[in-house]
C-alpha cells in the first residue's frame, strides 16, 4: 500500500537540517529528510572534518539517525542541496541507502529553484546494486 507523501513538509525538514550542515571546509550544504513507513521523519545534514575524509554526507546522518531510532523502513527522501541545480547523492550514500529500500523516491532540490525539484529512485541512481539478500542468498 503506498502511502501519501507530504513532500512539502520533508523538504522543509530537510531545508531546517540543510541549515545545521558543519561545513566549513567546502561550504557546500546539504540537508536531507528521510520519511519511514511509520511516519515519523530522521533528518540530516552533512558533518565536515579537518580531516577530509572523515566528512559525514546528510543523507549518511539521516539513515544513522534512522536506524539508531529503531526504524528501518524508509519510503521517501529529500535532499536539498545548494543553488537552482540540485546534485544527486554520491555513491556512498546510494549504497548506505540501498540497503533499506530500493524503489523509494527520492527528490532532489536546488535551495535556489525549490520548484524544479528533480524525482528518482535508488533503482536509477544505482541499478543492480549490492543488497542484503546477495549476502543471504549465499548462505545455505
Ligand atoms: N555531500 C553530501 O552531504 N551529500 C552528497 O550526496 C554529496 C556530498 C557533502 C559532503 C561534503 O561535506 C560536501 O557535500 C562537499 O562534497
Amino acid at each position: 500500500m503506498t502511502q501519501p507523501i507530504d513532500w512539502e513538509a520533508l523538504l522543509q525538514q530537510a531545508e531546517q537540517a540543510r541549515a545545521r550542515a558543519y561545513a566549513p571546509y567546502s561550504n557546500y550544504h546539504v540537508g536531507a529528510a528521510i520519511l519511514t513507513a511509520s511516519g515519523r521523519v530522521f533528518a540530516g545534514c552533512n558533518v565536515e572534518n579537518a580531516s577530509y575524509g572523515l566528512t559525514v554526507c546528510a543523507e549518511r546522518t539521516a539513515i544513522v539517525s534512522m536506524v539508531a531510532a529503531g526504524e528501518s523502513k524508509p519510503i521517501a527522501i529529500a535532499i536539498v542541496t545548494r543553488g537552482k541545480e540540485a546534485g544527486t547523492p554520491c555513491g556512498m550514500c546510494r549504497q548506505v541507502l540501498a540497503e533499506f529500500a530500493l524503489d523509494l523516491p527520492i527528490r532532489l532540490v536546488g535551495a535556489d529553484a525549490r520548484e524544479a525539484f528533480y524525482e528518482t529512485t535508488l533503482e536509477t541512481l544505482l541499478p543492480r546494486a549490492f543488497r542484503p539478500e546477495s549476502l543471504l542468498g549465499e548462505r545455505t
